[in-house]
């Protein structure tokens, strides 16, 4: 028996009365942390397979057409099975909640690394070998890899305008008006993107690294040529994601197409240089932003304007200016996005597309605003709060961004900040703090899950992936505490399309999207359990194994005798963003040390106030903003993934170059939750928070940079040559 929601107004009808089991909201254990830590997880590359063959990406080294000449040669190597140059190769992974096969083709390179051949031999070394021998010519075409060389389209669509921008800025008592960029950045996942393809009777199974596989099957289907009911897809574990896993990848697609044409297991790993090239980047940004404010520091204009770059056809263009929509309440507005088509790789969700490089470049200019008009920037946060929606005028479903900002103060002691930058040394080295504000979207979006009650306790089940975010050990949780059973008498399974379709992982939905479905599957195993005893729904009260109602207390073991019971929990998103705008706030605090004789910079210190609805499990969501966090001093300080100027390629396209911030750049991270419950979230009041902890992260510490130094720094990452230009003499 199935139990439907559509979410279209806070209606608490499907939630018990007995939520008191204590299971929710508590800091349980990872169920699958001790296979991860002690090895026995196996991941897409990891999975043991008889007869397998082993497949090696070609990648394209120029933008033109491709031609092959030693094809033949290479065939006839030895232990070489195959060599595809087929046109269903992929030449991007695809974008998320896509059903469709991405752009596809091994012709012509769009960019330099496109996939252009898969080579397939008995070893991995064979076929290694044999891809290094293939001639790959490339019909070198003019193509344009700098985004500032061209004319950008202006979608209609992502252009918005209030009011008189241009008027408030002329009369305005206090303005900014500054231009900052941000570079390409990488997911940068640990797991390379694999994946093992093989028959199973007229099956096609694929053992991936994929965040959403409902979506991954249609879109694998769609590019193999096979209906979505002849393809099954198994993700168990995935080693992180951040975007790059949201859609089918050029591994699986070639993996597939190899097994379907060989008749025999085939494994795709893609080299670490792949994960780079092939996979989506988050695009380079340039940003103009303007503010108009009068004297007391509250806003009368706000302008964003962004510059993001992809590919010719691709469809996604980074959604820069999402925050600056709700974010700050101000008359007069005027919001877009301009997309230069160039040939550097594709471009696509990256962690909190839009709000991670977006709200950072704007609390960037909100604390430039605090400094010119004298005010704290934690106050002109606070005098800027919008009643509602600025844009629709619709009212906020909840709203906690005020709490967060003065509790998330008081806990990192910021009123013993002085204002003035350059007041404190220690040696060579500047001291300071900064803030800044946390804003991203919440979404729900269609979910199903199951939950089989029997004797031996409970399974859920639901193709929802955990990428390392907490979703075995959340949905344990939830089931746990609607059936009154401890976490270790439910069991989850995920990854697997034979289970009822999840939200997948993606845009911080999948917590509260699946969580719900599992939720609703365990209001009906209530409703079922009700029936069989014979009382009253709401009587009934379920806790520590025990069916309690009017004095009677029955063991569920004893309920079950005649057999398991099953729940399904579908959610959908209703009318409710039609009525309410529905976002998650928060605030960072940091504080830096700025090396007056280098411009090396180090993070003391960052503390993090997240408000995002009922926090089903502190551990996992602290862990969650903690990974924002980090990658915020990613963003501020080191994350940069260069394009060289001639053919546009990825050229730190390693973890050696490509900067993440490693435990000895991250100092003591504080998070606090803000306590809210939001009704038009659903039954559970949860929403999304994988994605908030970014939000603004790096503004707080280049921020902190000012204030310790006096260097302002537009252009991210703030890496040492950047600082010393800009430090005052
Ligand atoms: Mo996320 S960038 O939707 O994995």
């Amino acid at each position: 028996m199935t139990l439907d929601l559509k979410i279209d107004n806070p209606d608490p009808s499907h939630r018990p009365d007995d939520l008191a089991q204590g299971v929710l909201g508590t800091e349980t254990d990872r169920p699958d942390g001790w296979a991860k830590v002690a090895g026995s997880a196996t991941y897409a590359a990891e999975e043991t397979v008889g007869d397998l063959l082993h497949g090696v990406l070609v990648r394209a080294p120029g933008i033109g057409a491709v031609t092959c000449p030693n094809l033949s040669d290479v065939r006839a190597m030895p232990g070489v099975r195959a060599v595809l140059r087929d046109d269903r190769l992929i030449r991007n992974a695809a974008q998320g909640m896509a059903d469709e096969a991405p752009v596809q083709g091994a012709d012509a390179a769009d960019y330099v690394g496109q996939p252009i051949a898969l080579v397939v031999a008995e070893s991995f070394e064979q076929a290694r070998h044999a891809a290094q021998v293939l001639d790959v010519v490339i019909q070198t075409k003019d193509a344009p890899t700098d985004p500032s060389a061209v004319d950008p389209e202006v979608p209609d669509d992502k252009q918005s305008a209030m009011g008189d921008l241009d008027a408030a800025m002329a009369e305005a008592a206090v303005t900014v008006d500054a231009i900052y960029t941000t570079p390409s950045m990488s997911s940068a996942a640990m797991e390379p993107h694999a994946a093992t393809a093989q028959w199973d009777g007229d099956t096609l199974t694929l053992r991936g690294s994929l965040q959403m596989l409902k979506f991954n099957r249609n879109e694998l289907a769609d590019s193999i040529g096979l209906p979505p009911e002849k393809v099954r897809i198994m993700a168990p574990f995935v080693g992180g994601g951040f975007g790059s896993k949201l859609g089918i990848s050029a591994d699986c697609v070639a993996a597939a197409l190899a097994a379907m044409e060989l008749g025999q297991p085939v494994r795709v790993v893609q080299h670490r240089r792949n994960v780079f090239e092939v996979n989506t980047r988050r695009s380079e940004t340039r940003q103009h932003i303007r503010l108009a404010a009068d004297a007391d520091g509250r806003l009368t204009g706000l302008g964003h304007d962004a510059l993001v770059s992809n590919l010719p056809e691709e469809r996604f263009s980074e959604p820069v200016v999402q925050g600056s929509h709700f974010a700050y309440a101000a008359a007069n507005r005027k919001l877009g996005v301009q997309i230069a088509r160039i040939h550097r790789p594709a471009s696509g969700s990256v962690r909190a597309p839009g709000e991670s490089v977006g709200v950072t470049a704007f609390e960037l200019a909100m604390d430039e605003l605090a400094d010119k008009a004298g005010i704290d920037p934690v106050e002109l946060r606070l005098r800027n709060i919008p009643e509602k929606d600025p844009e629709s005028g619709k009212p906020f479903s909840s709203h906690r961004l005020k709490e967060a900002l003065t509790q998330g103060a008081e806990a990192f002691g910021w009123s013993a900040r002085t204002a003035a930058p350059r007041q404190r040394k220690e040696g060579e080295w500047w001291i300071g703090t900064g803030m800044a504000a946390a804003f991203r979207v919440n979404m729900v979006i269609e979910a199903e899950a199951r939950i089989s009650l029997r004797q031996d306790g409970a399974v859920v089940r639901s193709d929802m992936t955990d990428i390392g975010t907490g979703s075995y050990a959340i949905f344990g949780q939830i089931a746990g505490e609607l059936l009154g059973l401890s976490p270790d008498r439910v069991s989850v399974e995920l990854g697997d399309t034979d289970y009822p379709p999840g939200s997948g992982s993606g845009g911080s939905f999948g917590a509260a999207s699946t969580g719900t479905a599992v939720w609703l599957a365990g209001m009906e195993i209530r409703r079922q359990l009700a029936e069989r005893l014979g009382c009253d729904e709401t009587e009934l009260t379920l806790k520590d194994g025990l069916a309690i109602f009017s004095n009677r207390r029955v063991p569920l073991e004893e309920l079950l005798c005649d057999g398991p019971i099953d729940g399904h929990g579908h959610v959908q998103p209703g009318d409710a963003s039609e009525k309410v705008r529905q976002a998650t706030f928060g605030a960072h605090f940091a504080e830096v040390a700025v090396n007056g004789v280098t411009g090396e910079v180090r993070v003391r210190r960052m503390l993090g106030s997240f408000a995002a609805g009922r926090i089903l499990n502190p551990r996992t969501a602290r862990s969650q903003c903690h990974g924002g966090m980090i990658w915020g001093i990613g963003m501020a300080l080191t994350e940069e993934l260069t394009h060289d100027r001639r053919d546009g390629h990825a050229v730190n396209r390693d973890l050696a170059g490509y900067h993440l911030p490693v435990n000895a750049d991250v100092p003591p991270l504080d998070v606090l939750f803000v306590e809210e419950r939001d009704d038009w979230a659903g039954p559970m009041q949860a929403k999304g928070i994988g994605e908030l902890g970014i939000c603004g992260a790096g503004a707080a510490i280049l921020n902190a940079v000012y204030n310790a130094s006096g260097a302002r720094v537009r252009d991210l990452p703030a890496t040492p040559d950047r600082v010393i230009a800009t430090l005052p003499d």
